[in-house]
């Protein structure tokens, strides 16, 4: 018997639907050439329902969501909406409330792809991000005295325990094992500024990669020394672990250097749980409804939703149709210069699968 994977999709705000259809287009042709099944729930949960109903997101979704396989996700932020609100409370909140706490997110250049980065390829821009996905400066601790006088102080505050820490560098390790490539994992850190959190951070690396990795290299980096070789010698990486704030910061780098936020995807990982799946490049609202944004960051985060869940076959179909696309038909993966709309890119994509 075919297997069902039960799946939240949560289309979200400005392009968010326009790519996310087109992921779950290439996801049901990937459903039945490798014969399982999709069953697919719709949340509306986004800014317009907030604008509509003033609740961000109700009491309710996180038990919702839990009973599902996975959830693929198109993107939050309105332009009519405060910065933060629906970041906070949707996106943020679905990350803890779920517990995903690897933020998972490949660098890979694909063929065909322009790089800003000078005589590097596809064979050199290889690597995955570990993004902490629960901790640090995400965890809301902090606050105001003195709001609105002169002398106001304002505070926020990183936070990590050894528990989160360890559970992010374990996977990290297994990934790097797993990737076979160079058996290396990079800490990317600030032992030098931050010495507390990155001092933990740093010794529970090594702790655990001598007990129970001895098989991985490790490498460490300050974080600001990772960005100048992100740039100038990506090819030294394998898979980078790190904390919620470093990580956020330099899979943008990561995701530039792969051609940017029309191809970059990530996961929300809980892999004792449910995992939530997004392209990482936010809801891009001047191009909303103009169907020339680019689906790809969808559908590759649609083609990690399928690994994750075990149709590593299917998962690699997909890639592989998007590596054949970015090849040989997209000009460009810049919205509005693929040479094709969104929805003939997720058609290309599909019948390659
Ligand atoms: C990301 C985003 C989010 C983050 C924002 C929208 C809260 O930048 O997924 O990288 O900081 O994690
Ligand atoms: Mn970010």
């Amino acid at each position: 018997m075919s297997k069902t994977y039960k799946i939240a999709v949560l289309p979200g705000d400005g392009t968010g639907p326009e790519v996310v259809r087109e992921g779950v287009k290439v996801l049901k042709a990937a459903s039945s050439k490798f014969n399982f099944k999709l069953n697919l729930t719709e949340y509306d949960f986004g800014g317009d329902r907030y604008l509509r109903t003033g609740e961000v997101l109700p009491a309710s979704a996180a038990d919702e969501l839990r009973k599902h396989d996975s959830i693929f996700l198109g993107a939050i932020g309105h332009p009519d909406v405060k910065p933060g609100i629906l970041e906070k409370g949707i996106l943020l909140k679905l990350r803890f409330d779920l517990d995903q706490y690897i933020n998972l997110r490949p660098v890979k250049l694909y063929p065909g792809v322009e790089t800003p980065l000078k005589n590097k390829g596809p064979d050199d821009i290889d690597y995955v991000v570990v993004r902490e996905n629960t901790g640090d400066l995400y965890t809301g601790v902090g606050g105001f005295t003195l709001k609105g006088t002169p002398n106001e102080v304002a505070m926020q505050t990183s936070v990590y325990n050894r528990f989160q820490v360890d559970r992010c560098l374990r996977y990290a390790f297994q990934l790097a094992r797993r990737r076979n490539k160079r058996k290396t994992l990079a800490l990317c850190g600030k032992t030098n500024v931050l010495t507390y959190v990155y001092d933990l951070w740093e010794r529970a690396f090594h702790e655990m990669g001598e007990k129970e990795f001895p098989d991985i290299k490790r490498e460490y980096y300050h974080v600001d020394a990772t960005c100048m070789w992100m740039v100038k010698n990506p090819e030294w990486f394998d898979v980078i672990v790190t904390g919620n704030m470093f990580g956020d910061i330099i899979t943008d780098l990561g995701a530039i250097t792969q051609g940017g936020m029309g191809i970059a995807a990530g996961g929300n990982i809980n892999p004792e749980g449910v995992s939530m799946f997004e392209p990482i490049g936010g809801s891009a609202p001047k191009y909303t409804g103009k169907n020339v944004i680019n689906p790809l960051a969808a559908i590759c985060a649609g083609a990690m939703m399928l690994e994750t869940l075990g149709e590593a076959k299917a998962s690699k179909a997909i890639e592989n149709a998007v590596m054949d696309i970015t090849a040989s038909k997209l000009k460009s993966l810049a919205a509005g210069k693929m040479g094709f709309s969104t929805t003939e890119v997720g058609d290309l994509v599909a019948e390659r699968v």
